[in-house]
């Protein structure tokens, strides 16, 4: 299969990033629902894999089970040669990872520094009371918008009036300055336009040449193979197939969504 104009081509960054995520026979029950039979996966530093399956297939269980959200019934989790043993969303943050699920979570009545420090706001004291430093926040809201080259024409709106790209850039923003080392993105182009869709791959491939190691779930085959450096298949709660895009071809990662291992 030929390769999409514009793939990407760089380092690469699994034969030197160190493993930083590794999952080993993952389940996950709800019921009587199998939605996780067994995953193993790792995600080195620096690298940017592609989650895909079809509806249902448990991509966003596994994530959630990454993010802490969902306990896992079964298997075993290392992050930064730490074996998690505690899944709660507070602390798979403090360790460096950062969510970004479609609906973001941000807080639409206030600017892009507010929503960058939500909840871990900088203050400084006035007349000798507390206040919020928003002047310092948009000044660090700006530095890190420029480390990612976003362009936010003004950081003193409320984010609500911004575009849905430019809200996505927003989360990123806040995942980087909180020192995030895997960003998860679920679908992080599916609602945006032409122009802001070429600028979050864009963001995506920066925050791997930063170091950051990415999971991407998405439906758009061209994105995948504009800026994954590996494929993982989930069909029905299973791996079904994994590996560079180049050697795996287009037609085989669909054929695997589709029909899973057997019939790949
Ligand atoms: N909280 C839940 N309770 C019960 N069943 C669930 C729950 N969450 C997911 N499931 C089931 O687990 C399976 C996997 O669902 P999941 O949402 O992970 O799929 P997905 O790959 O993200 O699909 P999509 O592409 O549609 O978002 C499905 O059968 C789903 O119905
Ligand atoms: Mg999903």
């Amino acid at each position: 299969m030929a390769a999409h104009p514009g793939a990407r081509v760089r380092q690469e960054p699994s034969a030197e990033g160190s493993v930083l995520l590794s999952l080993r026979g993952i389940t996950k029950r709800f019921g009587a629902v199998e939605a996780l039979k067994g995953v193993d996966l790792d995600v080195r530093a620096g690298e940017v894999v592609a989650l895909l399956g079809d509806n249902g297939a448990g991509k966003s269980t596994l994530i959630k089970v990454i993010a802490g959200a969902h306990p896992p019934s079964g298997g075993s989790m290392s992050f930064a040669d730490q074996t998690l043993r505690s899944f709660d969303p507070r602390h798979a943050r403090e360790l460096g990872i950062e969510t970004i699920y479609q609906d973001l979570a941000l807080a639409e009545n206030l600017d892009v520094g507010a929503n960058i420090f939500l909840g871990r706001e900088i203050r400084r004291r006035r007349l000798g009371l507390p206040m919020l430093d928003r002047v310092r926040m948009r000044e660090e809201a700006a530095r890190v918008l420029e480390q990612l080259d976003i362009h936010i024409p003004d950081l003193a709106r409320p984010v609500g009036e911004l575009s849905g790209g430019q809200r996505q850039a927003v989360a990123v923003a806040r995942a980087v300055y909180w020192r995030a080392r895997l960003v998860i993105m679920d679908e992080p182009t599916a609602a945006v336009g032409v122009g802001e869709h070429e600028a979050i791959l864009q963001l995506i491939t920066r925050l791997a040449e930063q170091g950051v190691a990415v999971i991407l779930i998405t439906h758009t085959m061209s994105d995948v193979w504009r800026v994954a450096d590996r494929i993982a298949v989930l069909t029905r709660g299973a791996k079904a197939l994994e590996g560079a895009p180049a050697e795996l071809g287009e037609d085989a990662v669909v054929r695997s969504m589709l029909f899973g291992r057997h019939k790949a």
